[in-house]
């Protein structure tokens, strides 16, 4: 029986072709399987009217928020992510307290040290509607700080940024849960 004999350059070619194929699955470009954009869609919590869309952009600098929220009254109010995408509760209080997987205070949407759900205010004109956009560096749409599944709130009141654990802002308005979203 004769083999047949694989020279140098055959198998360069081969490594070559082999390396190629395997880099993107190494360098995370998956393009197929990986998230860009997320939406939740907000439903009023019982006897309130706020509803809304929210969705979440991946960029090159971070990820984009873009909401807009109707039946407020005016002014402003908490708007977080919450740990649980589970809006069964009548009062939106199944959605748990701020997504914090990286176990930090509660804080403003601009400081370092803050839950990863502190997306701190939107307000509210006097029509009841708010219209909220802001680049963020900590969601993340993989890994620990993956926010996708999780619940986002509108709260009553207004977010101080500073009371522990979750601003003071008051009861729960309107909840919804982070899905994958067609890029
Ligand atoms: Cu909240
Ligand atoms: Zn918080």
């Amino acid at each position: 029986m004769r083999l047949y004999k694989i020279t140098l350059p055959e198998i360069l070619i081969i490594a070559i072709f082999m390396a190629i194929s395997v880099y993107p699955v190494l360098a995370g470009e998956t393009d197929a399987a990986e998230i860009n954009k997320a939406v939740a869609v907000l439903h009023p919590t019982q006897a309130n009217n706020v509803k809304g869309t929210v969705y979440f952009s991946r960029t090159k600098n971070g990820v984009n928020v873009e909401a807009d929220i109707t039946g407020l009254s005016a002014g402003k109010h908490g708007f977080h992510i919450h740990e649980f995408g589970a809006c069964t509760a009548p009062d939106g209080t199944s959605a748990g307290g701020h997504f914090n997987p990286e176990n930090q205070p509660h804080a403003g949407p601009d400081q370092a040290k803050r839950h990863v759900g502190d997306l701190g205010n939107i307000e509210a004109d006097n029509s009841g509607n708010a219209h909220y956009e802001r680049m963020d560096t900590q969601l993340k749409f993989d890994g620990r700080d993956s926010i996708i599944g999780r619940g986002v709130i509108v709260h009553a009141g207004e977010d101080d940024l500073v009371s522990q654990p979750s601003g003071n802002a008051g009861a729960r308005v309107a909840c919804g849960v982070i899905g994958v979203a067609k890029n």
